[in-house]
Parts: structure tokens; sequence; C-alpha cells
């Protein structure tokens, strides 16, 4: 995407040839910067401490995290223990683990004198397969967009709400749920977005709306318990969110929050659809609600809230009593039976486990 007239990607290979340049999603929206990584060390701390998020982007870190990894010592121990690093990272997107297995399928059976160049070989490999997975995800689903917005009728804006950040920025390029809004906006279709906040790391006030500024799509951030009104008005025509990971029966986890949302969908006739790259579908898992795991962040980014002063400082506030309990569930599970959709690069799909496993069969097998 092009931020100041310049194309960037959310991470790419610096100008030393084996260093990875990340964006720093800490500093949004106020600053935009990036940072560089050298080590498995460091790529696992950008994850854990979220320089880098969103579940696509995760696994592509972790993948180039390998290939740093290997530049240093490329012996079976150092594989094995880079691997247990990154794996531990954050535990609910799947994307992770998918990455890991994908580069530990494809440099073990290598003479150790190969593996750094075949690491970063495949990390590159996987970071284009998620720009094009992403494109043909906008290609599925503007097709949905197109439809509302014929039934609206000439001149129809159609809005569309979405959930924290499955823009470009949690992906390699293009964004999951936002590949179909950017594609119906560069085509011309009249779109606006209703951009829940999303408490407590504000991913969509500060990740996804500057996103659409930036696009120039117009949006509106929400808090985050907005959203069922305006659907009760008839304000919301579609929602699309992103997934962390799909089970086998098309059960979706994704930030804490877009349940409630789906409910609000389901109860108002919204459909509500899912943009789902295939690596964030979990075959080994059947149902979500009990067997994902899910994350539980510091309490810190619940009681204290960062932003800019009006003379342009960044501070840090604290929001909570001293002394009250805080809790940080960072994802939730929406039931398939909430999902009017999976949109994936395959087309889009019923949220279950024969629609699901007849889409992706060669994945279904493993
Ligand atoms: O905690 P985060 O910011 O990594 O959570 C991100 C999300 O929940 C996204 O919706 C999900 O990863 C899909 S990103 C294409």
């Amino acid at each position: 995407m092009i931020v100041n007239g310049r194309h960037y990607r959310t991470i790419w290979l610096n100008a030393d040839g084996w260093s990875v340049d990340i964006i720093d999603q800490t500093r949004f929206p106020h600053v935009f910067g990036t940072a560089t990584l050298r080590t498995p060390e460091e790529a696992a701390a950008a994850i854990k401490d979220m320089l880098v998020r969103g579940a696509p982007l995760i696994g592509v870190t972790a993948a180039y995290g390998i290939a740093l990894a290997m530049r240093q010592d490329s012996s079976d121990a150092a594989l094995g223990s880079a691997y247990q690093l990154l794996v531990k990272t954050r535990p609910t997107a799947i994307n992770l683990k998918w990455a890991l297995d994908g580069m530990t399928r494809v440099l073990t059976p290598l003479a150790v004198t190969d593996r750094a160049a075949a690491a970063y070989a495949r990390a590159a490999e996987i970071a284009e397969e998620d720009v094009a997975i992403n494109q043909a995800i906008g290609r599925n689903g503007v097709a949905i967009i197109k439809a509302i917005a014929a039934r609206k009728g000439p001149g129809e804006t159609v809005n569309i709400l979405t959930h924290c950040n499955a823009g470009w920025l949690a992906t390699v390029d293009w964004g999951t749920a936002t590949a179909p809004i950017y594609t119906a906006h560069d085509a011309g279709i009249p779109i606006h977005v209703w951009v829940d906040e999303t408490r407590p790391r504000n991913q969509g006030a500060s990740l996804t709306a500057w996103e659409l500024l930036h696009h120039g799509v117009p949006h509106t951030v929400i808090p985050d318990n907005t959203g069922g009104h305006l659907m009760q008005h008839g304000f919301v025509d579609m929602a699309i969110v992103g997934t962390d990971r799909t089970t086998a029966q098309g059960d979706v986890c994704n930030k804490i929050g877009t349940y409630l949302k789906a409910l609000a969908a389901h109860d108002n006739g919204v459909p509500f659809y899912v943009a789902l790259p295939s690596p964030t579908i979990d075959f080994s898992v059947m149902d979500g609600v009990r067997e994902i795991p899910i994350e539980q962040r510091g309490g810190h980014e619940v009681s204290h809230l960062t932003g800019r002063t009006d003379d342009g400082r960044i501070e840090t506030v604290e929001i909570v009593p001293r002394g009250s309990k805080v809790a940080n569930y960072a994802f939730d599970v929406t039931p398939a039976r909430y999902v009017t959709g999976l949109i994936t690069e395959r087309g889009v799909i019923a949220a279950n486990r024969a629609a699901l496993a007849a889409a992706f069969p060669e994945r279904a097998a493993q």
C-alpha cells in the first residue's frame, strides 16, 4: 500500500540482504516508524510485543525469524530452539505454527550448508503467497459488495462494519477483511466503513482508521458497543472481519468482541462475513469455543490508554482505579452458525466442515 507516496509492505528484506525490516505498529496512529530485526530473539520480541501483529503477518515474521536463526547456526538443534522460541510468542493465531511447521518441513531434509538460503527463500515465498491470497480474497469478496450495491440502487453507499485490524498492516499487503473493501473502493463502488475502535489495544481506531484514511476510503470510528445500535437502525449492510484461527467446522476465532458483533448481526439479519486465508484454517481443531487457546494479555492494556495530547506529546494515562482487577482476554470464538460465509482465496464458502474440506482438500487431509 502507498504511504506518503511510497509503496510499503509490512515486512521486507533490508538493503543489507539479510536483516528484516518491519513497520513498528506500536506507535500508530501518530508515528509511522520502522524497526530492523537481526536475530530470532528480536523477531520473537517483535511478535510478542506486537510491533507486528495480525495472524498472517505473525506467520511471515516467524518464518523470517527462522531464517535469521539459520544464518547464525543452521544445525538441527538451532532450528529446534528457534522453533520453540517463536512458537511460544502468541498462542492463538494459527498462522504462526503453520509457518513454523512449513519452514521445518522444508529445512530439515536439507544439508546444513543449504539451510540459510532456503530459509530466506521460503520466508519470501510465504510473504508473496500472502499477498496473492489477499488479492484473491479481494476479488471474491467484492462480488458480495457489488451485489449489495446493486440491490441498494445507483449512488447508494454500502455500509460495512469491521472489527480490529484485518487490514494490510495485519498481513504483508492488502489485508484480508480490507481486501474486498479496497477492491470495491478502487472500482468506484461507494462504500463507507464503520470501524470498531477495538479496545483494549484499539487496533481499529489506530490502525484500520489510519489505513482507510491513507487510502481515501470514507469511514467512521465507533466505540465498540455501538454496532448493535447501528444494525438495529439499518445503518450496516454487512460486516467483514478477519480471523486468527478458523476450525474444521467453521468456528471463527478473532479479536475479542467479534462474537458480540456476530450476535447483533444475526439478530438484525445483517450478513456477517469472515475473510479467511487458508493458512488460518486449523483442521486439527473442531470446536473453537472449547479447543482454541485464548491469549490473555497484561492488565496494563486495559487499565491504561496511550494517545496524543493537544500539544503533540504522546502520553499514557491510567483509567481504572488502582486496586480494581482487570481482565484482558485477547480473542473470542464466533460459532459457525453465526457466520454468513467465509471469503477465501478459493471463493466464498459456507462455514461448515463439508465446505471447508471440499475447498481445501489438501489441507484437510494433512
Ligand atoms: O491481537 P492482534 O492485533 O494480532 O489481533 C488481530 C486480529 O484479531 C485480526 O482480526 C486477525 O489476526 C486477522 S488479520 C488479517
